[in-house]
């Protein structure tokens, strides 16, 4: 005969309640764990505690509530504006931080919470609050490894994808600041793309097979390219596609054009000073990834 353990659904906390903690809060009711949930701002946990979660008055009592908390607050400095006041509460718990922040800052949270006797992993999410609970979510997550696995499911409630990276409790937040800066210089790029357009009066709609074009056979196999990738790990610059002289003279159209079309082009100076200069060292017919060179740290 087959004896099926039933095994208790760990109860969880989660600290602070705005637009990603009330996803994450209301994954782990989804999944069946009892949840008590905290936010400065009390009302907006109503719609939790309709479907089941328990809502603590104190920070204290939060965390005193349940073996595992999850915090998901704005910043390290509102997160340790609430938790450093307490003392016994937190000792003995696994605290796993999902707040944003520097690999620094959670690199000395790590020691705080040590330092109190709390198992401590942190934590980066890659999905905005509708994707919480997806299979294909991805979170990261840094810190001891018998930590994470202890609790992977636990963590794979909120996202399918939960990526273990290794001892480095700043690790999560690094690869979170690579992807988003990735972002960030894309749409930059993007919303410089209509600035052009909007000076003819092309719309976004009207442009839009092209940039889809563009995205799909130019920019993303470029950076999605494993030989791109070995080329910067081995900082090999040889190139027959397209050399730094080419790119530094196309990044002085764009620069010019965008003068003479009174749109702003600031952010793109830095990097053609960076291209200029190795032009000028000599190196304008390595490819244009050897600007990483003036980037990276020796
Ligand atoms: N939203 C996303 O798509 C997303 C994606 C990935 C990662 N994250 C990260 O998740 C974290 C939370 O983001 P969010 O989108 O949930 O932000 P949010 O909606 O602005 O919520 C901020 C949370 O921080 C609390 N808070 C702010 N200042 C506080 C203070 N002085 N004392 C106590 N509590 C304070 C807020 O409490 P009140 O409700 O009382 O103001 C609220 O619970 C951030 O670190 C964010 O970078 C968010």
């Amino acid at each position: 005969m087959n004896k099926k353990i039933n095994q208790e659904p760990t109860a969880v906390t989660v600290i602070g309640l705005g637009n990603m903690g009330v996803a994450l809060a209301e994954a782990f009711l989804k999944g069946g764990h009892p949840t008590t949930v905290w936010n400065r701002s009390a009302n907006k946990a109503d719609g939790l505690v309709a479907k089941g979660a328990a809502l603590a008055s104190t920070v204290a009592d939060a965390v005193a509530a349940s073996p595992v908390v999850i915090i998901c607050l704005s910043t390290y400095e509102v997160m340790h504006e609430q938790l450093s006041p307490l003392t016994d509460e937190l000792s003995g718990r696994v605290l796993v931080n999902l707040t944003s922040g520097t690999p620094d800052q959670a690199r000395n949270t790590a020691i705080w919470a040590a330092e109190r006797e709390v198992e401590y992993l942190d934590g980066a999410i890659m999905a905005v609050p509708q994707l919480i609970g997806l299979p294909e979510t991805l979170i990261f997550y840094g810190g001891s490894k018998t930590l994470f696995e202890a609790h992977a499911p636990l963590l794979r409630v909120l996202g399918g994808n939960a990526a273990y990276l290794g001892d480095d409790h700043g690790a999560p937040l690094l690869y979170d600041l690579a992807l988003l800066t990735m972002l960030y210089g894309s749409v930059y790029g993007y919303l410089h793309a209509h600035a052009f357009l909007s000076t003819a009066n092309i719309s976004p709609t009207a442009f839009l097979p092209f940039a889809t074009n563009w995205v799909n056979h130019v920019i993303a196999p470029s950076i999605t390219n494993p030989d791109s990738a070995r080329a910067l790990e081995e900082r090999n610059y040889a190139t027959d596609v397209s050399n730094l002289n080419t790119n530094k003279l196309g990044l002085e159209h764009i620069i010019r054009a965008s003068k003479e079309l009174d749109i702003p082009a600031e952010w793109l100076k830095p990097l053609h000073a960076i291209a200029a200069q190795q032009v000028a060292e000599g190196y304008g017919n390595d490819a244009f990834e050897r600007v990483f060179e003036a980037l990276r740290k020796s």
